[in-house]
């Protein structure tokens, strides 16, 4: 990996065909350096490490690292058995990076179905190759596009539910912007959406221990889109929501299963119980490619633990007493009943009221049919 000094963007990936770099978010807000990818292996790394992160950034920069690898692999290929096989060993080797966030698995499911078409019907084509390996880089690319428009789309819906409301506070969790996303983001999306709008009084973004993704990087991201601002520790929330009123919490989503339980950053549980409590209307803003309905509930959904210096160090300066045992769930699961709706490029699905939970199959279903 090649590193190089640029001025700060609020970019997390950049890609032009052949060429990809991801901003090294571990670094920020301090200083805002790309990184070069130049295959999955390194893509992998990246996520681990968290020099990128958040679900949709996460299965962008996996999908663009195959994209900048295929060339070599066409190159090395004797024929399409041995193209597929290559391919199907790096999706082994980012699938394996990061196992909460939805996303990724998504877009590995269809480059899957992708190449089990490309074997199944090699048909008449002189350079089946060639072939597959373009359909790979526009797949690749169709996402990097998309993930634009879908983020525009749920700001505009999630704005929507304020529709002749002023001066509206909202409280948010981890970093759900620009930085994790392609661009604009999901729920800060819909921050920046009523921003835009004038709507918005007050944004408030939590600390997000233990890895301070609010403090590092959405509080760099506010900063940057000058938008109003306040930072709190992640036990300030309750008393927040008592003192300033806050008219809403809005989070993301690293895998919403079907019933509308909701895995996103360690944290967001307690939000939402303190939301309830107040009466806060507690909402999550999530692509279709975050939705999962192979699981039936939250139970179902494999937390992934990170390393303990991430809690007990900062910027690798040690906090904690050494020695100490440390757990460190990188995602907790907010059950569907303190969920008021889920914030969709699609629009808002709302819970079954009877239910308590929500029919994200049937919402799905009716997207399809649309
Ligand atoms: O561990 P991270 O920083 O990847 O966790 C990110 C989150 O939990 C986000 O809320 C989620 O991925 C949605 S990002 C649009």
């Amino acid at each position: 990996m090649s590193k190089s000094a640029v001025t700060p963007r609020l970019e997390a990936i950049r890609y032009s065909r052949g060429s990809l770099s991801i901003l090294d978010q571990l670094k920020l807000p301090h200083s805002s350096e790309f990184i070069t990818i130049a295959n999955c292996a390194q893509a992998a790394e990246a996520i681990k490490s968290m020099q990128v992160r958040g679900a949709p950034a996460i299965a962008v920069t996996a999908v663009l690292s195959l994209a900048v690898e295929l060339p070599s692999m066409v190159e090395k290929s004797a024929d399409l058995k041995m193209f597929v096989r290559m391919i199907d060993d790096r999706l082994e080797v980012l699938g394996n990076s990061r196992p909460t966030a939805v996303n990724l698995f998504e877009a590995i499911g269809r480059i899957k179905k992708i190449l089990s078409q490309a074997t199944a019907q090699p048909g008449n084509n002189s350079n089946p190759i060639q072939n597959l390996s373009s359909t790979l880089v526009n797949f690749a690319e169709g996402m990097l596009e998309k993930d634009i428009s879908d983020n525009r789309a749920i700001g505009s819906y999630g704005a929507d539910l304020f529709k002749g409301k002023s001066k509206i506070k909202i409280l948010t969790h981890c970093n759900t912007g620009s930085l994790a996303t392609v661009g604009y983001g999901t729920a800060l999306g819909v921050i920046r959406a009523l921003h835009e709008r004038g709507q918005l009084e007050h944004a408030f973004a939590t600390e997000t221990r233990p890895y301070n993704q609010g403090a590092r990087l959405t509080a760099f991201e506010l900063v940057y889109e000058k938008i109003p601002a306040t930072l709190i520790t992640d036990s300030m929330a309750s008393f927040l929501m008592k003192q300033e009123k806050i008219d809403a919490v809005i989070v993301g989503a690293d895998r919403v299963v079907a019933n509308g339980d909701t895995a996103n950053k360690i944290g967001t549980y307690q939000l939402a119980i303190a939301a309830k409590h107040h009466g806060i209307p507690f909402y999550v803003a999530a692509p279709l490619t975050s939705i999962d309905i192979s699981k039936s509930s939250g139970d179902d959904i494999h937390i992934e633990q990170r390393p303990a210096n991430e809690l007990t160090h900062i910027f690798g300066q040690r906090l904690a007493a050494e020695g100490i045992e440390v757990w460190n769930p990188s995602f907790d699961v907010t059950p569907a009943e303190l969920i008021s709706g889920i914030i969709t490029e699609h629009g808002v699905v709302l819970p079954e009221l009877s239910q308590n939970c929500f029919d994200l199959p049937a919402f799905l279903k009716g997207v399809a049919g649309k």
